[in-house]
């Protein structure tokens, strides 16, 4: 009897998971190795609920390569179920009629109160949220191998002056100052950061997120495109091209003694098993101390012709909103947990430092939108933007010139 009524109890078990499940194509571009092992815990959270995951990665950081496939997956008619997609992206897309609405699971799983507002308007489109956000990034940080800085003789900057005379002692002492990766995406990332820097949270979001035409123009912007040129004249010659984990391996190998990376950047330096405090360590970028460019890491699910996806649709958005996803999707990616509340236990110091950071920025109204990272304008914006920095960067404009180009640019683009 009791057998039977265990196998009765197995075989209704079996039955409710072939029945609900479903798989879930998911679009990303965590290739990484600190990325894949992040990206890996969702994947193993999901086939535990009894749905099947089924990877469509794009390589290329910045997700540069994963939006032009993705663009051309729903133009002929055969989107994914779930692609990373973020800030203003994520309404555009949702303005297409595309993506399925996802506000029973934010109802049931109380998203509204665990979410800080500023986080979750970038999940809604007319008030529903049609995206479910995974972390928060933080752009402006520095990451530094501290036994070359010990061997220049040079001390860890706070200002981009003193900068200067460290990284031209690490210079003399036959190190590379700075590990770069000469992309478009690389080149903005190390661009906003200077803007924060030079000019401040106020600067940065008359600037860069308000596109205000004048500061856009301004003494203050030359300034950062100078510092920007600065920093480049302590790169090395190989930069062009280079995977942004390619460079962060510089710094942990030795081989450089900084890079001006987002906090993505730890998911290498954890996978190569690398001690925090003794081999690396992470403080602001220059001047950005307690100011902070959010990036907010989002997924979106783009309605299917198999209504049964929606299920696992809306298992996977559940999930990802979890406390136990939070903690292990984080701890691996380098980022903190977007909900609120969240134990701060398996967390590492630089974690525990990005956290207050946040909620010091938060309140004194540095807590902004990371231009090169899709969150605080259009993508055609953005994309003329960084057009302006990455020319610049890699010809002889002068800054003015460079100031005027950016002001010509945006003014196209609106
Ligand atoms: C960012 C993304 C991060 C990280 C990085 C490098 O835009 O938000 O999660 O993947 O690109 O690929």
């Amino acid at each position: 009897m009791k057998t039977l009524k265990n196998m009765t109890v197995a075989l209704s078990l079996l039955g409710s998971l072939s029945l609900f499940s479903a798989e879930v194509e998911v679009l990303h571009w965590w290739t990484s190795g600190g990325e894949a092992k992040s990206v890996g815990a969702l994947k193993t959270m999901l086939e535990k609920s009894g749905h099947t995951w089924k990877d469509f990665s794009v390589a290329g950081g910045n997700g540069v390569n994963a939006m032009t496939v993705l663009k051309s997956r729903v133009v002929s008619g055969n989107p994914p179920s779930a692609a990373q997609i973020k800030g203003p992206s994520i309404q555009e897309w949702a303005e297409l009629g595309v993506v399925s609405d996802l506000n029973e699971v934010a109802k049931a799983g109380k998203w509204d109160e665990r979410l800080p507002k500023m986080f979750s308007d970038h999940m809604k489109y007319e008030g529903k949220y049609v995206a479910v956000p995974v972390n928060v990034h933080r752009i402006n940080w520095m990451w530094v191998n501290p036994a070359v800085f010990k061997k220049a003789g040079a001390t860890i900057p706070k200002t981009w002056a003193d900068f200067e005379v460290a990284a031209k002692k690490i210079k003399a002492a036959g190190f590379i100052p700075v590990a770069a990766g000469g992309q478009p995406w690389q080149e903005a990332t190390v661009f906003e950061t200077i803007v924060l820097g030079v000019g401040g949270a106020d600067f940065y979001k008359k600037a860069l997120v308000d596109l205000d035409l004048e500061a856009l123009g301004s003494d203050t912007m030359k300034k950062s495109f100078d510092t920007l040129k600065m920093v480049k004249s302590f790169t090395d010659k190989n930069a062009p091209g280079r995977d942004w984990n390619l460079a962060t391996a510089m710094v942990y190998k030795g081989e450089a003694a900084m890079q001006f990376m987002g906090d993505w950047a730890k998911g290498e330096f954890k996978v190569a098993g690398k001690v925090i405090g003794k081999d690396y360590v992470a403080i602001a970028a220059p001047q950005t101390n307690n100011k902070y460019l959010y990036n907010i890491d989002s997924f979106v699910m783009f309605k299917q012709k198999d209504a049964e996806k929606a299920k696992a649709q809306a298992k996977l958005s559940e999930l990802i909103l979890s406390d136990e996803f939070q903690i292990i999707f984080n701890t691996r990616k380098g980022s903190v947990p977007v909900t609120d509340g969240v134990s701060r236990d398996k967390f590492d110091p630089i974690a525990i430092n990005s956290i207050n950071q946040l909620n010091a920025a938060a309140k004194s109204g540095a807590l902004l939108p990371s231009m090169a990272h899709q969150m605080a304008i259009s993508d055609s914006i953005k994309g003329a933007v960084v057009d302006v920095v990455t020319n610049f960067y890699n010809s002889k404009m002068s800054s003015s010139d460079a100031a005027k180009l950016l002001v010509d640019a945006v003014k196209n683009e609106m």
